[in-house]
């Protein structure tokens, strides 16, 4: 969907878009040395008031995103409208202001909507990017098939270890207990992995066994000292079964960082536009306060 979303019904709101910059434009270039350019002018509430009612109209992608049975257009035009309807605003916006920017509370609104504005390219970044690097990651898979896949392994792992000395076996079901898949939002986000792993069973110290590494080092350490052939294939099929699940985890882990990309963003563009509403509100009603 999201690579469509530019070209949405043969750039239908990009059209929409560049007609009503002209427009505005135009309307601007109306002023005259009598009434030079300022957002109190006729030409300045008019282009005030669109730039306020689009700003509410692209804030209603949010309900409108999650109101399944709307029959008013789809999610897709939506968005579409709602990212060049969105980008029109930097124009729109300072021509109200007659590109008159001081330090005051006018100003913020403007600078909040420039926030929101530049958010939400980043988030159009997002959309078009990470998808196709999610499918790189995936090679024809999916995060279910994965973690099903995980899962199996582990119990053949678990079997395998039954067949090993109780110290190795411990240590084993411990690097399976102390999986780390998903961590904190933070943890996502840098995809790391805080796995860790009991060396001896009656210690409580655990040690980082990142990508798996502590326990592979210890099996291939521990295949020329086993202690019998029985414990040395199972230790080898081990080898194998942790370098596959060392495998695993980290597309399992690139996947749930990807999906961490796709939304953080979003904790700045939706703060930021209630922000940006908040100081709309405010400039305002200084404005007519003060007129
Ligand atoms: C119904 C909507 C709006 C009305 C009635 C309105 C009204 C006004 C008025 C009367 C002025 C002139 C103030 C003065 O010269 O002292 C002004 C200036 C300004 N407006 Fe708006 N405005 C609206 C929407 C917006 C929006 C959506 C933004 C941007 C997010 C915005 C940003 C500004 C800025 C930056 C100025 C220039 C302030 C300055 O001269 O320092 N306004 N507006
Ligand atoms: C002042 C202008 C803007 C406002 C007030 C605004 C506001 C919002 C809001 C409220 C949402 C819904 C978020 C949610 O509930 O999940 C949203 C989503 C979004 N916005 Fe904006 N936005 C603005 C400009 C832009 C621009 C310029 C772009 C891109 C160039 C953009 C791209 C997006 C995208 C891609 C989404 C996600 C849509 C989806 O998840 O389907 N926005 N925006």
């Amino acid at each position: 969907m999201h690579q469509n979303l530019l070209k949405y019904k043969n750039y239908r709101y990009l059209k929409l878009t560049i007609l009503l910059l002209i427009s505005s434009v135009v309307l601007y270039l109306t002023h005259n040395e009598a009434q030079p350019p300022n957002g109190g002018t006729f030409q300045g509430y008019i282009l005030g008031i669109i730039s306020t009612f689009f700003i509410l109209l692209l804030t209603y992608l949010g309900i409108r995103k999650r109101k399944y049975s709307s029959s008013i257009g789809t999610v897709e035009g939506w968005t579409s409208a709602h990212i060049y309807l969105g980008t029109s605003l930097l124009l729109i916006a300072s021509l109200h202001a007659a590109f008159q920017i001081g330090w005051n509370i006018h100003t913020l609104a403007y600078f909040l909507m420039i926030a929101v504005v530049l958010s939400g390219f980043y988030g159009l970044f997002s959309y078009m990017h990470y998808p196709r690097v999610y499918s790189n990651n995936n090679t024809g898979g999916s995060q279910d098939e994965w973690l099903q896949e995980i899962a199996e392994n582990d119990e053949i792992i678990k079997e395998k270890a039954g067949l090993c000395r109780g110290n190795i076996r411990l240590f084993i079901l411990s690097a399976l207990e102390h999986t780390s898949m998903s961590g904190k939002f933070h943890s996502q986000l840098r995809g790391k992995d805080s796995s860790t792993v009991k060396m001896q069973a009656d210690s409580k110290k655990l040690i980082s066994n990142k990508n798996q590494e502590t326990v592979i080092n210890v099996l291939s350490s521990a295949v020329s000292n086993s202690l019998n052939k029985e414990e040395a294939i199972a230790l080898n099929s081990l080898l194998s079964l942790f370098s596959r699940r060392q495998r695993l985890l980290k597309i399992v882990r690139r996947n749930l960082q990807i999906k961490t990309y796709l939304k953080v963003w979003l904790l700045f563009h939706i703060p930021l536009t209630i922000a940006l509403l908040a100081a709309l509100i405010v400039h305002i009603l200084v404005v007519f306060i003060y007129w």
